[in-house]
């Protein structure tokens, strides 16, 4: 990684206040001298979020993170330190002197740095193009019949590209840009395809150019609509994959909406870039859309940086339904919820705001159906729900919906959910989620996809854990207690949670086969790893689990006396603080010492 220079940075620290910096991604409440929030990085019913504006940090008592304005930034868009320098020092305009690079790193950073400065002139050009001369009449008065201004037009950049064979070569070569660049952009193509030497022309030619940028708005591709109905080559063309853009990774119109992704926790997922600019400037903002291709993981796992819930609007013709399909299971399995909307037939978000207006659309989404729900209102036929064996049938192919999601307690609640809504038993429903998800380990074995390290838990964790499997009354002491409310704030403690929230029945032979089923490959070896050590007895898990839950209150109180002490005089801060004591101290009454439960309980 190319090193930016130590002023830099500092210069960048000091332009760039924490506070402002998180409250452009979401809001913030004043508590006392502090800021506090939801954390972002784990899920929370009560804010455990601080941000210290006169320390310039942030930090969660519930799941530790914490740092400068640098390590939220990396975490919080997933991106390097190098990156997260550079993303702020754009936003305060400074500039970024680097340290001496090799001259490989050189040529590759500045390549990069060449083509950003190509795609945002270009934009603009395209961008002049459409709004002063004269070859673009027919293009703006095609903006005009769909209803997008100059304003709209504005706002998204929205360009035109001429209708000639090298309008844009000239214009670029004029304004400095060499070949290799232009071959490297994708915004030209070769006369004889792979060889460099052969003479180049424009890619888009007479067609309406939409800018497509990454989440931070820099302009990485274009896609461009044909105007000419008649014209050679697909209605929409991209750029196709460069050194800046990878479709796979991006969401059209994200660096505009994610803010109000992030304030609802809620995503509407668009088809196309018109649909989404139209919503968007009809006051719909938390709106994104892939670029006309299935939905991938990866824009499945950016989504869920800002939203919990996604709502699909697929076209309900047959490509459209296949799309959806697809995107079911990345969504899923990144842990969003999933919601359908429904539009008119032969409609689309765009068209049904131009006839009905924003408010048809708006209750179209309000509307949207739970996935469940949807399927088993549209797709449960009459006669399958009469007989058990229909609706067994149906609830085997939702099982591989849920088998997706990665989140055990979302997990069990669609379970019990949808056994109720089909009224089969819940075991039956479990069953076959295990099935299907034993059938997607094999699967993502054969793929080598790569699954997230799991690692031992800390000893007190791993011996609870592994008394659980071993001792019946350990775990049915556990589970009666509110284990949840204490682990989810535990670091490391999934291990734990997913055996407390399994049926599992400990010292079963073949429940315990069924619990390793459902773990991930590695979660499977950290556990078989757990019982191949050495032997311990019931006391010990009693005594872990005794202290880890009164170690965790003790650090909750601490953590209140502490926001108490920084809350001064503000009553607000003070009453919530209180309120918050309240909570802890309820928490704490509803456990007991295990060990002096009666060994057989029920
Ligand atoms: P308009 O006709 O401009 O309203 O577009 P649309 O968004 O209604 O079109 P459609 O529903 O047919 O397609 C949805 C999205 O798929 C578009 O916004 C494009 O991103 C993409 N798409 C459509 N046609 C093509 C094509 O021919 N090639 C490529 N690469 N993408 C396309
Ligand atoms: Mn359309």
């Amino acid at each position: 990684m190319p090193r930016i220079a130590q002023e830099t940075v500092e210069q960048v620290a000091a332009a760039s206040d924490i506070v402002a910096v998180i409250t452009s991604y979401f809001p913030l409440k004043r508590a006392g001298t502090e800021f506090r929030a939801l954390c972002p990085f784990h899920q929370e019913r009560t804010p455990s979020f601080f941000v210290n504006p006169s320390k310039q940090s942030y930090y969660c008592h519930g799941c530790g993170a914490g740092g400068a304005v640098f390590q939220f930034l990396m975490q919080y868009e997933n991106i390097d330190f190098p990156e997260a320098v550079r993303r702020l020092a754009s936003r305060a305009g400074i500039a970024i002197i680097e340290d001496e690079l090799s001259a490989e790193e050189e040529s590759k950073q500045s390549l990069r740095k060449r083509l950003l400065r190509l795609h945002f002139e270009t934009a603009a050009w395209f961008h002049q193009n459409l709004l002063r001369t004269k070859a673009a009449a027919r293009a703006r008065s095609y903006l005009q019949s769909r209803g997008i201004n100059i304003e709209t037009a504005k706002r998204w950049q929205i360009g035109y590209a001429p209708k000639t064979w090298d309008s844009f070569v000239q214009w670029a070569t004029a304004a400095g840009f060499v070949k290799e660049e232009l071959i490297e952009s994708g915004l030209i193509k070769l006369r004889e395809e792979g060889n460099p030497r052969s003479r180049i022309y424009d890619r888009f030619r007479d067609r309406l150019m939409f800018p497509i940028h990454n989440d931070f708005g820099e302009v990485i591709a274009f896609s461009g609509r044909v105007l000419e109905p008649k014209a050679p080559g697909g209605k929409y063309i991209n750029s196709p994959e460069t050194p800046l853009f990878s479709k796979g990774n991006l969401l059209f119109g994200l660096h505009q909406s994610k803010r109000f992704i992030a304030n609802l926790r809620q995503a509407i997922i668009l088809e196309g870039q018109v649909d989404l600019i139209t919503t968007f400037e009809s006051g719909i903002q938390n709106v994104v859309a892939p670029q006309g291709t299935a939905l991938t993981a990866r824009q499945a796992s950016l989504l869920r940086r800002f939203a919990d819930e996604v709502i699909l609007f697929f076209d309900a013709d047959a490509a459209g339904q296949k799309a959806a399909e697809r995107a079911l299971e990345v969504l899923f399995g990144a842990g969003l919820q999933v919601r359908i909307g429904e539009m008119p037939a032969g409609e689309d978000p765009d068209s049904l705001i131009r006839t009905s207006g924003s408010e048809a659309f708006r209750a179209r989404v309000e509307s949207a159906e739970d996935f469940f729900d949807f399927q088993i209102r549209r797709n449960l036929s009459a006669t399958e729900s009469k007989t058990t064996a229909g609706r067994v049938g149906f609830a085997r192919k939702m099982a591989r919906f849920i088998s997706i999601v990665p989140d055990l307690v979302l997990r069990e609640t669609l379970i019990s959910r949808l056994a109720v809504r089909l009224t089969i038993p819940r075991e039956t429903l479990l069953q076959m989620v295990h099935l299907s998800i034993r059938q997607l380990q094999d699967r993502t074995f054969e793929e080598e996809v790569v699954t997230s390290q799991f690692s031992l838990p800390r000893h007190d964790l791993a011996v609870i854990c592994k008394a659980a499997l071993i001792f019946p009354d350990l775990l049915r002491a556990i589970r009666q207690q509110p284990w949840d409310s204490i682990l989810t704030q535990v670091a490391g403690a999934e291990l734990l949670s997913k055996i407390c929230a399994s049926p599992l029945e400990p010292g079963e032979p073949a429940s315990i086969a069924a619990f390793f089923a459902s773990l991930s490959k590695e979660e499977a070896a950290a556990l078989s790893l757990l019982l191949a050590k050495k032997e311990l007895n019931e006391q010990m898990g009693h005594l872990f689990w005794n202290k880890l839950v009164s170690a965790e209150l003790q650090r909750r109180k601490r953590r209140i006396e502490n926001v108490l002490r920084l809350a001064g005089e503000n009553p607000a801060a003070q009453q919530q603080a209180s309120e918050e004591l309240k909570e802890i101290l309820d928490l704490e009454s509803s456990f007991t010492d295990i060990s002096r439960l009666p060994s057989r309980a029920s």
